[in-house]
């Protein structure tokens, strides 16, 4: 790989041993590639996750004085405060987090730990290159807003941040965002939710760049988060087109280039069902022990719905919807968080499904409108029947889901 004298420099310790390595890994990554060069970046997002080799690397950067050169925005752990005052971690997992968050600090990231940054906090620009790690994240940003990341790990992103460049390879170049796969939607679409489930169709999808027909002229901002965040829980996309509504799709011809799709897959009831009922949720028909929304976080407008849901009304089984610090800040000066509070809901910040602060519901069975909400947590024992989040919402308050 060509390397500017810079860039040498900073192999060889120039610029500390922390940003030596963090180097290191990248040009590992990009001859992986055959990435010509290095390119500079202007944003990153580091998909941070309080576990344990998480933790490992962000405190051996920390040892090595990295700083980051390009202060990233982080993906949720567990709100530290909240949790502790609950009673809901072990002084071990309080800990975990304390050191998590000591590290990103000295890191100099900028402490979001929210997994939907492209809604609010760290928006690019179409073109603009940058380093996105998180499922739902890289291709919301590369689909949605134009802008251009690989499908980094946490740990790429947080080297991009400190180096300040990334390897051009793969979803930086022209020639390797266009579509290769034609995806016809022929099933219901009712609202965001059915976007989870399409997301969900990976498998049937296969690997490549999926250019979605059928889907009309609008789809939302929560839409594309769902769809995004479920691609990246049944498969791994970097990337997607929806013909006429995201940017590099204009037309069908624009999205595939001027080639033909290698492949074409139809999606319709039949997948939805199967996949809802035999492959990611639990049977319906029973008592719940909780419900628990927002992963990926929820976003203004659906926390709008609910407390319209919830107005005046109580809950049967606790209701927990994980959010950003921001957007939970807002819904506290619209009222909603004390319309949530009443009926005997909570909204918490900072927190992501996949966290030991959940372990209070091992063994018992929730409700839950996302299927990467189901996929994580079950690895910690934690049942779940996937609904609609209206179906959802009927459920906790009756303490049973149909
Ligand atoms: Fe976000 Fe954690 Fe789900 S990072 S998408 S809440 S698994």
């Amino acid at each position: 790989m060509e390397l500017t004298r810079d860039m040498r420099d900073m192999l060889d310790g120039k610029y500390g041993e922390g940003a030596s390595l963090a180097l290191k890994v990248q040009v590992g990554i990009g001859e992986c590639f055959d990435a010509p060069r290095m390119v500079p970046i202007t944003n990153a997002h580091v998909a941070l996750s309080n576990q344990e080799a998480d933790l490992w690397f962000a405190e051996k950067m920390v040892k090595l004085g990295a700083r980051t050169k390009i202060p990233p925005t982080v993906n949720p752990g567990f709100c530290l405060a909240y949790f502790e005052e609950k009673n809901m971690v072990t002084e071990e997992e309080a800990d975990h987090m304390r050191r998590t968050h000591e590290a990103y600090k000295t890191l100099g990231c900028r402490l979001t730990y929210n997994c939907t940054p492209y809604m609010d906090t760290n928006i690019p620009f179409p073109n603009e290159i940058i380093a996105f790690s998180e499922s739902s994240a890289t291709p919301y940003v590369n689909s949605v807003w134009g802008a251009r990341t690989n499908r980094e790990s946490a740990q790429s992103a947080l080297c991009a941040a400190i180096t300040g460049v990334a390897p051009e390879y793969g979803l930086l170049l022209d020639e390797n965002r266009k579509g290769n796969i034609l995806v016809e939607v022929k099933s219901r679409m009712e609202g965001d939710f059915s976007f989870n489930l399409l997301g969900y169709m990976g498998k049937k999808i296969g690997p490549g760049i999926p250019v979605f027909t059928g889907l009309g002229d609008y789809v939302s901002p929560e839409a594309h988060r769902n769809l995004g965040a479920e691609l990246n829980t049944s498969g791994a996309y970097g990337m997607y087109h929806i013909v006429g509504v995201t940017p590099e799709a204009p037309t069908l011809e624009a999205a595939f280039g001027g080639k033909k799709p290698q492949r074409t897959v139809v999606i319709t009831d039949e997948d939805f069902e199967r996949v809802l009922e035999k492959e990611i949720s639990d049977p319906g028909g029973r008592k719940i022990d909780f419900a628990l929304f927002g992963c990926p976080h929820t976003s203004t407008k659906e926390l709008l719905h609910i407390a319209d849901r919830l107005y005046g009304k109580k809950l049967a089984v606790p209701l927990w919807i994980m959010t950003s610090s921001l957007t939970k800040s807002n819904a506290g000066k619209m009222g909603l968080l004390d319309v949530i509070r009443a009926a005997g809901g909570d909204v918490v910040e900072d927190t992501c499904s996949d966290q030991p602060c959940w372990h209070l519901y091992k063994g018992k069975v929730g409700v839950t409108e996302s299927p990467k909400c189901a996929y994580y947590p079950r690895k910690r024992g934690l049942e779940f029947v996937i609904r609609d989040m209206d179906t959802c919402i009927d459920a906790a308050l009756k303490g049973e889901v149909e």
